[in-house]
């Protein structure tokens, strides 16, 4: 199982920009903490960041028949962009928003996530470990999709034989 995490603008700063809120921990340690919990449950895991919405796009559109599911935090992005909600949407894979603070207790202008309706699920405001809990939610959810697809073409192969 391959995911893509997407990180969206002002994340590279991260060790550097408003430690109080998001800590002081790099985006280059938490991706290295995240490949090594994915190595264990078998997932490989590959990295993009952005400050550019376009690119982002790009990149979403891109998973679209290389990766099983997506681990995005888009950011600032989070609460403007419908051009990354709609790219979620066309490529149809699951996915998971992760934001690092809980923006529900923040500015108001943070306090809605347009792109969370394009998510499978949302991890808000466990720093850096949020990061993590996505990889196990992502984990559990491909598992179901795996299952389903199993039982679908056990029903299909039974059908046939009963023709
Ligand atoms: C963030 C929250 C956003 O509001 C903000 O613009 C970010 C980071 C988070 O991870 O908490 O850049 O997505």
């Amino acid at each position: 199982m391959k995911i893509a995490v997407i990180q969206g603008p002002n994340l590279n700063m991260l060790g550097v920009r408003e430690q109080h809120i998001y800590g002081p921990m790099t985006l280059d340690q938490i991706h290295e903490q995240m490949k090594g919990s994915a190595a264990q449950s078998g997932m490989e895991l590959e990295f993009f960041q952005s400050n550019l919405e376009g690119e982002m796009v790009d990149k979403i559109q891109e998973c679209l028949g290389t990766v099983d599911g997506i681990i995005i935090n888009p950011a600032a992005y989070t609460h403007t962009s419908i051009a990354i909600t709609d790219a979620l949407a066309a490529v149809n894979l699951p996915t998971i928003e992760v934001h690092i603070s809980n923006i529900h207790k923040r500015e108001e202008f943070r306090q809605k996530s347009i792109t969370a309706q394009s998510s499978t699920g949302v991890v808000a405001g466990f720093g850096p470990f949020g990061y993590h809990m996505a990889l196990i939610g992502m984990t559990q959810i491909l598992n179901e999709v795996q299952a389903q697809k199993q039982m679908q073409e056990q029903a299909a192969a039974a059908q046939a034989e009963a023709k």
